[in-house]
């Protein structure tokens, strides 16, 4: 038996309950599901300071979020987009990770991200997924073989947080499958390692 992975949601909008949160939420109830405990930092919750290297995560909002980064098996990110790109909230709070640089995972090291972006219109979707994968690779993250895109120029949760269109649904769980399934192998094989010695 392998202990159970604990996978980290972070991201959404300044405004709680965001299209970007109620994504995350669906994500993260997918994994639970699956077995994994989990963990949302969004919305407030990422409300930071500029990150500023001389300076490191000074807030306790950032501190928290390294923690909770530092202590995951898999992660997932979601972000609307602003102007064809992550959001500058989404943003900072990844830029904090900078701080885990010399972890003992550096960044986001080892683990499977997830990645998901909600925008007005399939161009801003689209870019900020591919922004929100760079950035995974850029902290040595493996991004997950899914990502996904959200149009919400047809909304597609209703005001409690339920996913309306099946597609969406069944795309944002195949993510917290396939985070489930990496980090899952990698603690597996890190255990085996560990009998090994
Ligand atoms: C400052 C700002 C910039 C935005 N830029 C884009 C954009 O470039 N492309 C787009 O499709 N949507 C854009 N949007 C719309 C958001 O991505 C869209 O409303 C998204 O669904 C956010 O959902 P939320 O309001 O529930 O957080 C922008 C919204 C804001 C506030």
């Amino acid at each position: 038996m392998h202990r159970i992975v604990n996978v980290v949601g972070v991201g959404g909008s300044s405004r709680p309950g965001s299209t970007a949160e109620q994504a995350l939420r669906v994500v993260l109830d997918a994994a639970e599901q699956r077995g994994a405990s989990v963990q949302l930092i969004a919305g407030p919750a990422l409300a930071m300071p500029l990150y500023d290297p001389r300076h490191g995560a000074t807030a306790p909002q950032a501190r928290r979020l390294l923690s909770a980064i530092a202590g995951a098996d898999g992660l997932v990110l979601a972000s609307p987009a602003y102007h064809g790109g992550i959001s500058g909230l989404v943003k900072n709070a990844l830029d904090h990770v900078e701080e885990l640089r010399e972890d003992i995972r550096p960044y986001f090291s080892e683990r499977p991200v997830g990645c998901v972006a909600v925008a007005q219109g399939w161009q801003g979707a689209v870019s900020t997924l591919a922004a929100l994968r760079d950035v995974t690779h850029s902290l040595r993250g493996w991004p997950t073989p899914l990502g996904a895109a959200i149009n919400t120029s047809t909304p597609c949760f209703s005001p409690a947080g339920d996913c309306k269109d099946p597609h969406v649904q069944e795309h944002l769980e195949a993510i917290a499958a396939q985070v489930v399934e990496f980090a899952t192998m990698r603690v597996l094989a890190a255990s085996r390692t560990e009998i090994a010695r």
